[in-house]
């Protein structure tokens, strides 16, 4: 059995990520969504809210798990038997970060190793950021985010 940790904050979950979750499911027996408990980020939606939304995205498919996690990502990766790190790369601005952290990761645990993968072109530009300033200013998020997500970004946005 195959396991690997996809990690991130999911601030909210973007069709983005919903397409690098589904591509290690295929690389993978098993994924765990592993969502990072980040106060200091002051998230826009809460742990147990991200970790819905990404519960109800893949009800359907019993290979993705959900978990959250503090601390170093490998030391909860080596707790979950998970040989790899799930990644996502968009364009240039992504690489010398991912770089870094996967090099750290190594050398921290090389029993884990990092692996990359490129979304689809249509979802290559898409930030959980870049979705909720345009929530937050009126505009439209259909098809960038799951139906269930775009609800809830609407929701947050009408309370204020
Ligand atoms: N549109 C996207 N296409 C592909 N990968 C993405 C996209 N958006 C985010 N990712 C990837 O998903 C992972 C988690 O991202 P994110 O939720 O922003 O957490 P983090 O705080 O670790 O950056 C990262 O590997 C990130 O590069
Ligand atoms: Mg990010």
């Amino acid at each position: 059995m195959r396991i690997a940790v996809c990690p991130g904050s999911f601030d909210p979950l973007t069709n983005g990520h919903v397409d690098i979750i589904r591509r290690g499911a295929g690389l993978f027996d098993r994924i765990i969504v592993a969502i990072l408990v980040n106060e200091q980020k002051t998230p826009l939606f809460t742990t147990a809210e991200r970790v819905e939304m990404v519960r109800e995205a893949f009800a359907a498919d019993v290979s993705v798990g959900v978990e959250t996690f503090e601390g170093l990502l490998v030391d909860f990766a080596e707790r979950h038997d998970a040989c790899a790190i799930v990644r996502g790369l968009r364009a240039v601005s992504d690489f010398e970060y991912e770089f870094q952290m996967a090099l750290m990761n190594r050398r921290l645990n090389a029993r884990v190793e990092t692996v990359f993968m490129m979304p689809a072109a249509e979802y290559s530009y898409i930030s959980s950021r870049l979705v909720k300033e345009v929530v937050m200013l009126g505009g439209s998020v259909a098809g960038l985010v799951p139906p269930a997500v775009e609800r809830r970004l609407h929701d947050k946005r009408a309370r204020g």
